[in-house]
């Protein structure tokens, strides 16, 4: 029996890995390794706990002793724990630098010291930067964040990159587009949305609504970040996405059009400061290199999500029931 870790397993991609881990992989026992923040939830891995091959630890990243006795004798630590909310990283800056860089500088150094250990190293499209309306982020692009949140990520890649140089360690970095489906955080665009039509409340998208993303399902991106792990060459990229690049307001609009809901409520705020335009990832290497291909449809899959927030409003309200969440929601959308 293999046993394998995943920091941030109890937020939405970790939790949808940890269910993807236990269904496909018989030989792996996983332990999730997470601090539960306001965006980590026992509720998202309720189907797992009673598997004997799940365990659970309640830790912070940072906190290096408690994170090197989770990683002795494991075989592979999936790092997905983070702050990872952009809005979020604008109006408090420093819980990204402490979670995203030094949290991923304890990872590193706890991998070092069990030896033996593969990394695969969740990382984001964002470290990128802009497109302009034309091209690809291929692995070749330059770094080039705009936000606390893409620069914190970008600098945890770049010390993975060192610690492989110098330390020998067994790491890949993945990068990947916009991930949407089931167990997301409602704060961000497509839990958001679904909830206030619902409730029949504005929809508030920003600036003109034709800011571009590359969207990718999560089970397909948790496929990728799988194969990274089992194929990946050490101290390699590998870009993951879905080829789905959408507008937010198109996104919006088709959503409001499965709810059955009027365009009406759509509401135009105040653009997000240093927001990037358009994400759009060439997806070539990880095909080739790794046997990657997307799976879920766009369409089909946001119209299965959308479902799947309607018939999980317990979820939901269990997990916005967060203080710090209602206060972020307050925040960001009262001052735009
Ligand atoms: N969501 C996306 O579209 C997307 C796209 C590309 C990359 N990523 C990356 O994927 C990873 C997971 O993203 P997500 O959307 O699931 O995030 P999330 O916010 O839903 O979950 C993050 C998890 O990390 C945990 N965590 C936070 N700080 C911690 C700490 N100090 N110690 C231990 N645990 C801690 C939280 O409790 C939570 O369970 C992140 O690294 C993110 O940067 C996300």
């Amino acid at each position: 029996m293999q046993r394998w870790i995943v920091t941030g397993g109890a937020g939405f991609i970790g939790s949808n890995l940890v269910r993807q881990i236990l269904a496909t992989r018989p030989e792996v026992e996983v332990t999730v390794y997470d601090a539960l923040t306001y965006a980590g939830h026992r509720e998202s891995l309720v189907d797992c706990e009673a598997n004997p091959r799940f365990r659970f630890v309640q830790g912070d990243i940072c906190d290096g002793p408690a994170l090197s006795a989770a990683v002795a004798g494991a075989q592979r630590v999936y790092h997905l724990a983070a702050e990872s909310h952009v809005d979020r990283s604008i109006h408090g800056p420093a819980e990204f630098v402490r979670t995203n860089v030094e949290g991923t500088f304890r990872v590193l150094e706890a991998v070092r010291a069990a030896k033996g250990v593969r990394l695969v190293h969740v990382s984001t499209d964002e470290v990128y930067g802009s497109l302009g309306p034309t091209g690809l982020f291929t692995e070749e692009t330059p770094i080039d964040p705009s936000s606390p949140y893409s620069s914190s990520k970008a600098s945890s890649d770049l010390l993975v990159q060192a610690w492989c140089r110098t330390f020998k360690i067994d790491a890949v970095i993945t990068r990947c587009s916009n991930n949407y489906g089931p167990y997301q955080m409602p704060e961000k665009l497509i839990p958001v949305m679904v909830r206030k039509a619902l409730a029949g409340q504005p929809l508030p998208v920003y600036g003109d609504g034709l800011n571009v993303r590359d969207w990718i399902h999560v089970d397909d991106h948790n496929r990728g970040v799988l194969l990274a792990g089992d194929k990946g060459e050490s101290g390699r990229v590998y870009n993951l996405g879905g080829e789905a690049e959408r507008t937010n307001l198109a996104l919006v609009k088709r959503l409001l059009a499965h709810l059955g809901r009027p365009e009406s409520l759509i509401a135009y705020v105040t653009d997000r400061p240093g927001h990037d335009r358009r994400y759009a990832m060439d997806i070539t290497r990880a095909r080739r290199e790794l046997g990657f291909e997307p799976e879920v449809r766009f369409e089909p899959g946001l119209d299965a999500t959308i479902d799947w927030y309607q018939q999980n409003a317990a979820w939901c309200d269990a997990v916005e029931g967060n203080a710090s969440h209602r206060a972020h929601l307050t925040r960001n959308y009262q001052q735009r």
